[in-house]
Protein backbone atom coordinates (compact mmCIF):
# COMPACT_ATOMS: atom_id res chain seq x y z
CA UNK A 1 0.00 0.00 0.00
CA UNK A 2 2.99 2.56 0.74
CA UNK A 3 6.04 2.63 -1.50
CA UNK A 4 8.33 5.32 -2.51
CA UNK A 5 9.95 4.35 -5.12
CA UNK A 6 13.12 6.21 -5.53
CA UNK A 7 16.00 6.79 -8.04
CA UNK A 8 14.41 6.59 -10.95
CA UNK A 9 16.18 6.98 -14.29
CA UNK A 10 13.16 7.88 -16.68
CA UNK A 11 10.00 8.35 -15.29
CA UNK A 12 7.25 8.18 -17.91
CA UNK A 13 4.62 9.71 -15.82
CA UNK A 14 2.09 9.82 -19.63
CA UNK A 15 0.22 12.75 -17.43
CA UNK A 16 -2.95 13.98 -18.71
CA UNK A 17 -2.92 17.30 -17.84
CA UNK A 18 -6.39 16.73 -15.99
CA UNK A 19 -7.78 15.57 -19.32
CA UNK A 20 -9.91 12.42 -19.70
CA UNK A 21 -7.70 11.43 -23.12
CA UNK A 22 -4.78 12.48 -25.15
CA UNK A 23 -5.86 12.92 -28.59
CA UNK A 24 -3.87 13.41 -31.66
CA UNK A 25 -0.81 14.96 -31.18
CA UNK A 26 -1.11 15.32 -27.89
CA UNK A 27 -0.69 11.69 -27.54
CA UNK A 28 3.55 12.46 -28.06
CA UNK A 29 3.71 14.41 -24.95
CA UNK A 30 4.61 11.82 -22.26
CA UNK A 31 5.62 13.95 -19.15
CA UNK A 32 9.20 12.45 -18.68
CA UNK A 33 11.12 13.26 -15.68
CA UNK A 34 14.37 12.48 -15.18
CA UNK A 35 16.19 11.12 -11.83
CA UNK A 36 12.20 10.88 -10.54
CA UNK A 37 10.83 9.63 -7.48
CA UNK A 38 7.04 8.78 -6.86
CA UNK A 39 6.02 8.16 -3.51
CA UNK A 40 2.72 6.46 -2.90
CA UNK A 41 0.35 5.79 0.00
CA UNK A 42 -2.69 3.80 0.59
CA UNK A 43 -2.38 2.60 -2.69
CA UNK A 44 -2.89 5.96 -4.54
CA UNK A 45 0.28 8.34 -6.43
CA UNK A 46 0.66 10.72 -3.10
CA UNK A 47 3.85 12.60 -4.56
CA UNK A 48 5.53 12.60 -8.29
CA UNK A 49 9.02 14.55 -9.14
CA UNK A 50 12.49 15.11 -9.57
CA UNK A 51 14.77 13.63 -6.71
CA UNK A 52 16.14 16.90 -6.43
CA UNK A 53 12.65 18.31 -5.25
CA UNK A 54 12.28 15.44 -2.62
CA UNK A 55 13.00 17.25 0.69
CA UNK A 56 10.33 15.18 2.57
CA UNK A 57 11.53 12.63 5.64
CA UNK A 58 9.63 8.91 5.57
CA UNK A 59 9.31 7.36 8.55
CA UNK A 60 11.79 4.45 9.56
CA UNK A 61 10.60 0.97 7.74
CA UNK A 62 8.26 2.91 5.01
CA UNK A 63 9.00 0.00 2.34
CA UNK A 64 11.39 1.65 -1.13
CA UNK A 65 12.26 0.53 -4.12
CA UNK A 66 15.31 1.84 -5.80
CA UNK A 67 15.28 2.28 -9.61
CA UNK A 68 18.36 3.37 -10.58
CA UNK A 69 18.80 2.66 -14.14
CA UNK A 70 15.56 1.67 -14.62
CA UNK A 71 12.68 3.09 -16.56
CA UNK A 72 9.15 3.61 -14.51
CA UNK A 73 6.14 3.90 -16.37
CA UNK A 74 2.29 3.47 -16.14
CA UNK A 75 0.75 -0.31 -15.61
CA UNK A 76 -0.38 -1.24 -19.20
CA UNK A 77 -4.35 -0.96 -19.60
CA UNK A 78 -5.47 -3.80 -21.99
CA UNK A 79 -9.13 -2.47 -22.78
CA UNK A 80 -10.42 -5.63 -25.32
CA UNK A 81 -9.90 -8.98 -25.12
CA UNK A 82 -11.39 -12.18 -25.39
CA UNK A 83 -9.02 -13.69 -22.78
CA UNK A 84 -11.49 -16.27 -21.34
CA UNK A 85 -11.68 -18.95 -23.28
CA UNK A 86 -10.98 -23.17 -23.14
CA UNK A 87 -9.49 -24.84 -25.13
CA UNK A 88 -7.02 -23.62 -28.39
CA UNK A 89 -7.13 -23.26 -32.03
CA UNK A 90 -3.59 -23.55 -33.02
CA UNK A 91 -4.49 -26.41 -35.72
CA UNK A 92 -6.59 -23.50 -37.19
CA UNK A 93 -3.14 -21.33 -36.90
CA UNK A 94 -1.12 -23.94 -38.65
CA UNK A 95 -3.98 -24.59 -41.53
CA UNK A 96 -4.09 -20.08 -41.89
CA UNK A 97 0.10 -21.02 -42.23
CA UNK A 98 -1.03 -23.06 -45.30
CA UNK A 99 -3.08 -20.38 -46.94
CA UNK A 100 -6.40 -20.62 -45.15
CA UNK A 101 -8.14 -17.83 -43.96
CA UNK A 102 -10.08 -17.21 -40.99
CA UNK A 103 -13.60 -16.38 -42.84
CA UNK A 104 -13.22 -19.53 -44.16
CA UNK A 105 -12.25 -21.67 -40.99
CA UNK A 106 -15.53 -19.58 -39.50
CA UNK A 107 -17.55 -21.26 -42.04
CA UNK A 108 -17.10 -24.85 -41.58
CA UNK A 109 -17.75 -24.69 -37.83
CA UNK A 110 -14.33 -23.81 -36.97
CA UNK A 111 -13.37 -20.27 -35.55
CA UNK A 112 -15.14 -18.74 -32.87
CA UNK A 113 -17.42 -21.55 -33.12
CA UNK A 114 -15.46 -24.34 -31.95
CA UNK A 115 -14.51 -22.12 -28.89
CA UNK A 116 -17.95 -22.34 -28.25
CA UNK A 117 -17.67 -25.64 -27.98
CA UNK A 118 -15.23 -25.52 -25.64
CA UNK A 119 -16.18 -23.24 -23.46
CA UNK A 120 -19.85 -24.88 -23.16
CA UNK A 121 -18.28 -28.10 -22.04
CA UNK A 122 -16.09 -26.19 -19.33
CA UNK A 123 -16.80 -25.84 -15.84
CA UNK A 124 -16.80 -22.24 -14.22
CA UNK A 125 -14.21 -23.82 -12.45
CA UNK A 126 -12.25 -24.69 -15.25
CA UNK A 127 -12.86 -21.26 -17.04
CA UNK A 128 -11.01 -19.22 -13.76
CA UNK A 129 -8.14 -21.69 -13.69
CA UNK A 130 -6.86 -21.21 -17.18
CA UNK A 131 -8.07 -17.26 -17.26
CA UNK A 132 -6.54 -17.14 -13.74
CA UNK A 133 -3.10 -18.49 -14.97
CA UNK A 134 -2.96 -15.94 -17.97
CA UNK A 135 -3.61 -12.76 -15.62
CA UNK A 136 -0.68 -14.00 -13.26
CA UNK A 137 1.33 -13.92 -16.90
CA UNK A 138 -0.01 -10.67 -18.13
CA UNK A 139 0.86 -8.69 -14.69
CA UNK A 140 4.37 -10.00 -15.28
CA UNK A 141 4.06 -8.45 -18.66
CA UNK A 142 3.46 -5.22 -17.49
CA UNK A 143 -0.54 -5.26 -17.40
CA UNK A 144 -2.13 -3.77 -14.33
CA UNK A 145 -5.88 -3.22 -15.67
CA UNK A 146 -7.84 -5.53 -18.30
CA UNK A 147 -11.21 -5.47 -19.97
CA UNK A 148 -12.45 -9.71 -20.09
CA UNK A 149 -15.98 -10.37 -22.53
CA UNK A 150 -17.91 -12.92 -22.62
CA UNK A 151 -18.81 -14.34 -25.80
CA UNK A 152 -17.65 -17.88 -26.41
CA UNK A 153 -21.11 -19.46 -24.61
CA UNK A 154 -24.07 -17.74 -26.70
CA UNK A 155 -26.59 -19.18 -24.43
CA UNK A 156 -27.93 -17.91 -21.38
CA UNK A 157 -26.45 -20.01 -19.07
CA UNK A 158 -23.11 -20.28 -20.68
CA UNK A 159 -23.16 -16.49 -20.88
CA UNK A 160 -23.88 -15.96 -17.16
CA UNK A 161 -21.39 -18.40 -16.40
CA UNK A 162 -18.36 -16.58 -18.30
CA UNK A 163 -19.30 -13.45 -16.83
CA UNK A 164 -19.66 -14.78 -12.81
CA UNK A 165 -16.33 -16.50 -13.50
CA UNK A 166 -14.59 -12.82 -14.87
CA UNK A 167 -16.49 -11.42 -11.71
CA UNK A 168 -14.89 -13.89 -9.29
CA UNK A 169 -11.59 -13.64 -10.95
CA UNK A 170 -11.96 -9.86 -10.45
CA UNK A 171 -12.48 -10.10 -6.62
CA UNK A 172 -9.62 -12.90 -6.53
CA UNK A 173 -6.59 -11.98 -8.24
CA UNK A 174 -4.83 -8.03 -7.84
CA UNK A 175 -5.61 -7.55 -11.41
CA UNK A 176 -8.26 -4.92 -12.02
CA UNK A 177 -10.79 -6.35 -14.05
CA UNK A 178 -13.55 -4.74 -16.33
CA UNK A 179 -16.07 -7.43 -17.42
CA UNK A 180 -18.03 -6.97 -20.82
CA UNK A 181 -20.88 -8.93 -21.89
CA UNK A 182 -20.94 -9.40 -25.57
CA UNK A 183 -23.65 -12.00 -26.37
CA UNK A 184 -23.93 -10.84 -29.58
CA UNK A 185 -20.41 -12.36 -30.61
CA UNK A 186 -21.59 -14.47 -33.14
CA UNK A 187 -24.66 -16.63 -34.10
CA UNK A 188 -24.63 -19.70 -32.43
CA UNK A 189 -25.14 -23.29 -34.31
CA UNK A 190 -28.57 -23.79 -33.20
CA UNK A 191 -29.85 -20.36 -34.26
CA UNK A 192 -27.55 -20.67 -37.27
CA UNK A 193 -30.90 -20.15 -39.47
CA UNK A 194 -32.82 -18.10 -37.12
CA UNK A 195 -30.51 -14.80 -36.67
CA UNK A 196 -33.23 -12.50 -35.40
CA UNK A 197 -34.65 -15.41 -32.77
CA UNK A 198 -30.94 -15.30 -31.40
CA UNK A 199 -31.16 -11.73 -31.15
CA UNK A 200 -34.16 -11.67 -29.38
CA UNK A 201 -32.91 -14.07 -26.99
CA UNK A 202 -29.68 -11.79 -26.30
CA UNK A 203 -32.38 -8.76 -26.02
CA UNK A 204 -34.66 -10.51 -24.03
CA UNK A 205 -33.25 -12.70 -21.85
CA UNK A 206 -29.48 -12.09 -22.14
CA UNK A 207 -29.20 -8.51 -21.22
CA UNK A 208 -31.76 -8.27 -18.48
CA UNK A 209 -30.21 -10.52 -16.60
CA UNK A 210 -26.93 -9.73 -16.84
CA UNK A 211 -28.11 -5.84 -16.45
CA UNK A 212 -30.22 -7.03 -12.98
CA UNK A 213 -27.15 -9.08 -11.71
CA UNK A 214 -24.78 -6.00 -12.44
CA UNK A 215 -22.57 -8.59 -14.33
CA UNK A 216 -21.27 -5.93 -16.95
CA UNK A 217 -19.87 -2.45 -17.41
CA UNK A 218 -20.08 -2.46 -20.58
CA UNK A 219 -22.29 -4.24 -23.28
CA UNK A 220 -20.06 -5.06 -26.99
CA UNK A 221 -21.66 -6.39 -30.46
CA UNK A 222 -19.59 -7.82 -33.02
CA UNK A 223 -20.80 -5.63 -35.75
CA UNK A 224 -19.85 -7.09 -38.92
CA UNK A 225 -21.47 -8.64 -42.54
CA UNK A 226 -22.60 -12.63 -41.55
CA UNK A 227 -22.40 -11.50 -37.84
CA UNK A 228 -24.83 -8.70 -36.34
CA UNK A 229 -25.67 -5.73 -38.94
CA UNK A 230 -26.22 -2.03 -38.35
CA UNK A 231 -29.73 -2.27 -37.01
CA UNK A 232 -29.34 -5.21 -34.94
CA UNK A 233 -25.98 -3.56 -33.16
CA UNK A 234 -27.98 -0.87 -32.32
CA UNK A 235 -30.82 -2.33 -30.96
CA UNK A 236 -28.60 -4.61 -28.51
CA UNK A 237 -26.75 -1.63 -27.67
CA UNK A 238 -29.55 0.55 -26.88
CA UNK A 239 -30.76 -2.11 -24.69
CA UNK A 240 -27.58 -2.47 -23.13
CA UNK A 241 -27.69 1.31 -21.86
CA UNK A 242 -31.25 0.57 -20.38
CA UNK A 243 -30.44 -2.12 -18.69
CA UNK A 244 -26.71 -0.22 -17.47
CA UNK A 245 -24.03 -1.54 -19.57
CA UNK A 246 -22.18 1.13 -21.74
CA UNK A 247 -21.96 0.41 -25.23
CA UNK A 248 -18.63 -0.53 -26.85
CA UNK A 249 -18.21 -1.80 -30.65
CA UNK A 250 -16.42 -4.43 -32.68
CA UNK A 251 -16.37 -2.13 -35.60
CA UNK A 252 -14.94 -2.41 -39.30
CA UNK A 253 -13.09 -5.08 -38.81
CA UNK A 254 -13.22 -6.99 -42.02
CA UNK A 255 -15.75 -4.39 -44.02
CA UNK A 256 -16.31 -1.19 -43.85
CA UNK A 257 -19.71 -1.60 -42.95
CA UNK A 258 -19.86 1.61 -41.24
CA UNK A 259 -19.54 0.50 -37.57
CA UNK A 260 -17.57 3.90 -36.53
CA UNK A 261 -20.71 5.73 -37.31
CA UNK A 262 -23.00 3.61 -35.35
CA UNK A 263 -20.28 3.83 -32.28
CA UNK A 264 -20.71 7.93 -32.56
CA UNK A 265 -24.34 7.95 -32.61
CA UNK A 266 -24.77 5.66 -29.78
CA UNK A 267 -22.69 6.95 -27.78
CA UNK A 268 -20.36 4.12 -27.26
CA UNK A 269 -16.92 4.83 -25.32
CA UNK A 270 -14.56 2.70 -27.72
CA UNK A 271 -15.24 1.59 -31.25
CA UNK A 272 -12.87 -1.63 -31.44
CA UNK A 273 -10.70 -2.62 -34.35
CA UNK A 274 -11.64 -0.41 -37.36
CA UNK A 275 -9.08 -1.88 -39.79
CA UNK A 276 -11.57 -0.76 -42.68
CA UNK A 277 -12.99 2.39 -41.03
CA UNK A 278 -13.61 5.63 -43.39
CA UNK A 279 -13.21 8.67 -43.92
CA UNK A 280 -16.34 9.52 -42.33
CA UNK A 281 -16.47 6.73 -39.83
CA UNK A 282 -13.13 8.92 -38.61
CA UNK A 283 -14.67 12.05 -38.51
CA UNK A 284 -17.90 10.55 -36.63
CA UNK A 285 -15.43 9.16 -34.10
CA UNK A 286 -13.78 12.40 -34.04
CA UNK A 287 -17.54 14.37 -33.38
CA UNK A 288 -18.39 11.59 -30.56
CA UNK A 289 -15.37 11.65 -28.85
CA UNK A 290 -15.17 7.88 -29.09
CA UNK A 291 -11.81 6.11 -28.59
CA UNK A 292 -10.18 4.58 -31.46
CA UNK A 293 -9.21 1.07 -30.28
CA UNK A 294 -6.90 -0.36 -32.80
CA UNK A 295 -5.87 -4.19 -32.38
CA UNK A 296 -2.56 -4.52 -34.05
CA UNK A 297 -2.21 -8.40 -32.82
CA UNK A 298 -4.89 -9.49 -34.95
CA UNK A 299 -4.07 -7.51 -38.15
CA UNK A 300 -0.56 -9.42 -37.55
CA UNK A 301 -1.42 -12.87 -36.73
CA UNK A 302 -4.29 -12.84 -39.24
CA UNK A 303 -1.71 -11.37 -42.08
CA UNK A 304 -4.78 -8.96 -42.55
CA UNK A 305 -4.65 -4.82 -43.33
CA UNK A 306 -3.95 -2.51 -40.25
CA UNK A 307 -6.28 0.22 -39.49
CA UNK A 308 -5.08 3.39 -40.58
CA UNK A 309 -3.67 4.75 -37.05
CA UNK A 310 -1.94 7.61 -38.60
CA UNK A 311 -5.51 8.97 -40.29
CA UNK A 312 -6.64 8.39 -37.27
CA UNK A 313 -4.70 10.78 -34.93
CA UNK A 314 -3.82 12.98 -38.09
CA UNK A 315 -7.72 13.50 -37.64
CA UNK A 316 -7.30 14.15 -33.72
CA UNK A 317 -8.94 10.83 -32.68
CA UNK A 318 -7.71 9.38 -29.35
CA UNK A 319 -6.59 5.94 -30.33
CA UNK A 320 -5.54 3.69 -27.89
CA UNK A 321 -4.34 0.32 -28.64
CA UNK A 322 -5.31 -3.21 -26.89
CA UNK A 323 -4.03 -7.03 -27.72
CA UNK A 324 -7.83 -8.64 -28.51
CA UNK A 325 -6.31 -11.77 -26.77
CA UNK A 326 -8.35 -14.96 -27.56
CA UNK A 327 -7.80 -17.97 -29.25
CA UNK A 328 -8.41 -17.02 -33.03
CA UNK A 329 -7.42 -13.90 -33.88
CA UNK A 330 -4.18 -13.24 -31.69
CA UNK A 331 -3.01 -15.23 -29.04
CA UNK A 332 -0.55 -13.14 -27.28
CA UNK A 333 -1.40 -10.70 -24.66
CA UNK A 334 1.72 -8.79 -24.65
CA UNK A 335 1.61 -4.97 -24.86
CA UNK A 336 4.68 -4.30 -25.60
CA UNK A 337 4.73 -6.91 -28.77
CA UNK A 338 1.61 -4.71 -29.86
CA UNK A 339 3.65 -1.39 -29.24
CA UNK A 340 6.19 -3.20 -31.66
CA UNK A 341 3.57 -3.45 -34.17
CA UNK A 342 1.67 -0.47 -33.86
CA UNK A 343 4.96 1.31 -34.57
CA UNK A 344 6.04 -0.64 -37.24
CA UNK A 345 3.44 -1.93 -39.14
CA UNK A 346 0.98 1.04 -38.35
CA UNK A 347 3.96 3.90 -37.94
CA UNK A 348 2.60 5.23 -35.26
CA UNK A 349 5.64 6.70 -32.68
CA UNK A 350 6.80 5.02 -29.37
CA UNK A 351 5.32 7.58 -27.38
CA UNK A 352 2.29 7.22 -28.94
CA UNK A 353 1.92 3.50 -28.80
CA UNK A 354 2.55 4.05 -25.43
CA UNK A 355 -0.02 6.63 -24.70
CA UNK A 356 -2.40 4.37 -26.92
CA UNK A 357 -1.76 1.37 -24.15
CA UNK A 358 -1.88 3.48 -21.09
CA UNK A 359 -4.38 6.63 -20.63
CA UNK A 360 -5.93 6.10 -23.64
CA UNK A 361 -6.70 2.47 -22.83
CA UNK A 362 -7.99 3.68 -19.37
CA UNK A 363 -9.90 5.90 -21.03
CA UNK A 364 -11.74 3.08 -23.04
CA UNK A 365 -12.49 1.77 -20.26
CA UNK A 366 -13.63 4.97 -18.57
CA UNK A 367 -11.48 4.53 -16.05
CA UNK A 368 -9.04 7.48 -16.65
CA UNK A 369 -9.60 8.95 -14.04
CA UNK A 370 -8.15 6.59 -11.78
CA UNK A 371 -5.63 4.58 -13.73
CA UNK A 372 -3.74 4.72 -17.01
CA UNK A 373 -0.96 7.20 -16.06
CA UNK A 374 0.79 8.36 -13.17
CA UNK A 375 -0.14 11.25 -11.54
CA UNK A 376 -1.18 12.68 -8.08
CA UNK A 377 -4.45 10.85 -6.72
CA UNK A 378 -4.41 8.17 -9.30
CA UNK A 379 -4.19 4.55 -7.70
CA UNK A 380 -0.51 3.43 -7.76
CA UNK A 381 -0.53 1.25 -10.86
CA UNK A 382 3.35 1.51 -11.56
CA UNK A 383 5.74 -0.99 -13.71
CA UNK A 384 9.54 -0.57 -13.61
CA UNK A 385 11.42 -1.41 -16.49
CA UNK A 386 15.04 -2.57 -17.10
CA UNK A 387 15.94 -0.77 -20.04
CA UNK A 388 17.86 2.52 -20.82
CA UNK A 389 14.95 4.39 -22.33
CA UNK A 390 11.21 3.75 -22.50
CA UNK A 391 11.30 3.53 -26.22
CA UNK A 392 13.58 -0.09 -25.69
CA UNK A 393 9.66 -1.51 -24.93
CA UNK A 394 8.79 -1.15 -28.87
CA UNK A 395 12.35 -1.74 -29.86
CA UNK A 396 13.61 -4.53 -28.21
CA UNK A 397 10.75 -6.82 -29.13
CA UNK A 398 9.97 -10.36 -27.78
CA UNK A 399 11.92 -9.98 -24.30
CA UNK A 400 10.02 -9.17 -21.29
CA UNK A 401 11.87 -5.89 -19.98
CA UNK A 402 9.45 -5.55 -16.70
CA UNK A 403 11.38 -6.84 -13.56
CA UNK A 404 8.62 -5.15 -11.01
CA UNK A 405 5.16 -4.79 -11.24
CA UNK A 406 3.42 -2.71 -8.84
CA UNK A 407 -0.35 -2.63 -8.38
CA UNK A 408 -2.39 -0.08 -5.86
CA UNK A 409 1.40 0.47 -3.73
CA UNK A 410 2.04 -3.43 -3.46
CA UNK A 411 4.65 -4.82 -5.49
CA UNK A 412 3.01 -8.20 -6.91
CA UNK A 413 5.20 -11.25 -5.86
CA UNK A 414 4.34 -13.01 -9.57
O1 LIG B 1 -12.02 -9.53 -31.67
N1 LIG B 1 -13.89 -10.12 -33.96
C1 LIG B 1 -14.49 -10.85 -33.20
N2 LIG B 1 -14.01 -11.50 -32.17
C2 LIG B 1 -12.66 -11.74 -31.90
C3 LIG B 1 -12.21 -13.02 -32.43
C4 LIG B 1 -12.62 -14.11 -31.58
C5 LIG B 1 -12.21 -15.47 -32.08
O2 LIG B 1 -11.78 -15.66 -33.23
O3 LIG B 1 -12.33 -16.36 -31.24
C6 LIG B 1 -11.82 -10.57 -32.30
O4 LIG B 1 -10.98 -10.63 -33.17
FE1 LIG C 1 -12.51 -8.64 -30.08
Amino acid sequence: MNLFVKNISQLVTVDSGGKRVKAGREMRELGIIRDAAVLCTDGKIAWVGPMSAWDRKLPDQFPELDATGKVVLPGFVDSHTHMMFAGNRAHEFALRSEGATYQQMAGVGGGILSTIKNVRAATKKDLKRQTGRYVIEMMKQGTTTVEIKSGYGLDLDSEIKMMEAIHELEREEMMTIVPTFIGAHAVPPEYKNNKSAYVELVINEMIPYVGKKKLATFCDVFCEKRYFGLEESERILNEGKMAGMQPKIHADELTALGGAQLAAKVGAVSADHLEHVSEEGIKALWDGGVVATLLPGVSFFLSHGYAPARKLIEGDVAVAIASDFNPGSCMSFSMPMMMTIACTQMRMTPAEALTAATLNGAAALNLSSSVGSIEVGKNADLIVANIPDYTFLAYHFGANHIVTTIKNGTILEL
